[in-house]
């Protein structure tokens, strides 16, 4: 049989999560009054005792956001909630600001909404702020969707100082950050040593994170941090459908937080994630972007539209699945490489065959 193995869904190493979601699926199976609760509809913006899981979830791996938990929406996975805060802070036809190379889905969300994708330059050190005030000021552009940590697909970290940098940029100029921190947990070692965007502009940045990276997407669990006063606005965007939540998936997170087993599943994504990008670095090196914390579960191989169109083909007849290196990009001409998403391999002897198929790629 012709080997296939697909490095192109960004999931965090699935093992260890089975297993402790098997048994917080038992906990909930044998509790009468969750089950009866999980018969309902949902609580629209999701219930307190929900909120006060991520607050705990959020006081480990973002703990500047772990406040506040009254004000915020929660939602369907992080794509439902990028595409419910853009559908309210956008109408049809306006201008919306990202990252290229960027997270593809933004484009998609965009296109589904009617606005103009613009692209932002990024560097190794995250977006830049000139790129950002010429397309802000070129465009009339009002709103930017930024990845600042573990940015999708460069594996690069917004330093500090590029974040106040930053910052500074959107109060001069009125723009509204979207700070997509669905990453979080897995790109710094102190969590407390990195300012996320909300924090430096806490009137001006609708924060979005989730449970899809660091723990399972499974569970379809994400947030949103409105911004100031504008909760019961979202939450009329999000009507009716918000009622529909993934209610089981909401009460396993609560009860995998509850037990501490969410934190030990982070330490032990971590561990796994630490050695593939070990033996990335042994095989790969230098062609891929360095990755801002040992645990990136994704690594860039950039390119140009030529040369990353000829390796993606190779890959693909070699048997490796990655998504199209222009899937990235607003700019076809530019911005364009390979995505390896370490964490979707099956295990490391997979990851090691995949990755010295893709060492015979041409330089
Ligand atoms: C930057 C970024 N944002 C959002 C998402 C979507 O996350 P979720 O599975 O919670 O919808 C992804 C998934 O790859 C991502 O990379």
């Amino acid at each position: 049989m012709t080997r296939r193995i697909d490095l192109s869904v960004n999931v965090p190493p699935l093992d260890q999560a089975a297993a402790a979601l098997s048994a917080a699926m038992a906990g909930l199976a044998a509790d009468p009054t969750d089950c009866r609760r999980l018969a309902d509809y949902g609580e629209l913006g999701g219930s307190e005792s929900l909120r006060e899981s991520i607050s705990r979830w959020l006081a480990v791996v973002r703990p500047d956001q772990s406040d506040q938990a009254a004000d915020w929406v929660v939602c369907d996975g992080a794509l439902g909630a990028l595409f419910l805060v853009l559908k309210q802070q956008l109408e049809p036809g306006d201008p919306v600001l990202l990252e290229s190379p960027g997270y593809p889905a933004l484009k998609d969300i965009a296109r589904a909404l009617q606005l103009k994708a613009l692209p932002v330059s990024v560097d190794r050190d995250g977006m830049l702020p000139e790129s950002l005030a010429a397309a802000a000021a070129g465009s009339g552009a009002r709103c930017v969707v930024m990845v600042p940590s573990l940015q999708n697909p460069t594996g690069a970290n917004y330093s500090a100082s590029r974040r106040r940098e930053l910052a500074q940029v959107c109060r001069a100029q009125g723009i509204v950050v979207v700070e997509d921190d669905v990453y979080a947990g897995l790109d710094v070692d102190d969590a407390n040593e990195m300012p996320s965007m909300h924090s430096l502009l806490p009137d001006q940045c609708v924060y979005v994170g989730g449970a899809s990276k660091a723990l399972m997407p499974g569970l379809r669990v994400a947030w949103i941090r409105p911004l100031p006063g504008q909760r019961e606005a979202l939450l009329e965007r999000l009507w009716p459908r918000g009622l529909g939540m993934p209610q089981p998936g909401h009460a396993l997170f609560s009860r995998l937080v509850a037990a501490d087993h969410a934190f030990s599943l982070l330490i032990d994504c971590r561990e796994e994630l630490a050695k593939r990008n070990r033996l990335a670095n042994q095989i790969l090196g230098e062609r891929m972007w360095p990755a801002a914390s040992p645990w990136c579960p994704h690594r860039w191989w950039p390119g140009s539209p030529e040369a990353s169109a000829q390796r993606h083909a190779q890959a693909a007849a070699g048997g490796i699945v990655l998504p199209a290196p222009d899937a990235f990009t607003l700019r076809p001409a530019r911005d364009q490489g390979l995505r390896l998403c370490l964490g979707a391999a099956a295990d490391l002897a997979e990851l090691e065959s995949a990755l010295t198929e893709l060492a015979r790629l041409p330089d």
